[in-house]
């Protein structure tokens, strides 16, 4: 078992059931009605219908200051009451990593506040952060959100906000997965 390497499993069972699955950018992913979240290793699995796979890594762009803030406040997933989930794979364009880490950063932090913004849904969202570009998966990033049903609205806005971001200009493949536990 490994603690950074994650499968998300796409199949006919599973904690999490689909309530909605949009590709708002690229091309789809086969529809599948449930989906889990298991420890795993390198190793490609070819359990269910789909399976994407990402690493926890250290943070990119994130400042001391910023990075404190974020642990202070930011909660973990599985929570009880979190009971409403949100997968968002995320592939961005060559355009965006051709620019240098500076570029990145300006981009994300200075331009966009994608960081400013987010926390503004703290704690009501939990997330969490998975890379795959280097692994050679179809997605750069696996996006995975927990919030209660109280906070469905806000996670909307969360959304409309960092989607209109110039940050979001370089992205050219995300698919959209709403999840309730089962
Ligand atoms: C819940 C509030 C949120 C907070 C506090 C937040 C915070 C952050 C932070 C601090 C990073 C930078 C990590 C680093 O330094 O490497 C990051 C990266 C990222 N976030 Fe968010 N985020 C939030 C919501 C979202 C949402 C809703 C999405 C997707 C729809 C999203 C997608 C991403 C992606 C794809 C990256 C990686 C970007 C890259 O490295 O190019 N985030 N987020």
């Amino acid at each position: 078992m490994n603690t950074t390497i994650f499968d998300f499993i796409g199949d006919t069972t599973g904690e999490w059931k689909v309530t909605l699955m949009v590709a708002l950018k690229g091309e789809s992913i086969e529809p599948v009605s449930h989906i889990k979240r298991v420890s795993s290793s390198l190793i490609l699995s070819n359990e269910g219908i789909w399976s994407l796979k990402g690493i926890v890594s250290n943070l990119r762009y994130t400042e001391k200051e910023d990075k404190e803030k974020l642990l202070a406040i930011q909660e973990d997933l599985g929570r009880p009451e979190a009971t409403l989930a949100a997968f968002i794979p995320i592939r961005k364009s060559e355009a965006w990593w051709n620019l240098a880490q500076d570029e990145r950063r300006k981009i994300m932090e200075n331009k966009s506040q994608h960081t400013q913004i987010g926390m503004k849904y703290l704690p009501a969202i939990a997330r969490k952060l998975f890379h795959s570009r280097d692994i050679g998966e179809p997605f750069d990033f696996l996006t995975w959100f927990e919030y209660a049903p109280a906070d469905a609205a806000a996670f909307e806005d969360l959304l409309a906000a960092l989607r209109k971001t110039e940050e979001w200009n370089y992205v050219d493949r995300e698919i959209d997965i709403r999840l309730i536990k089962m």
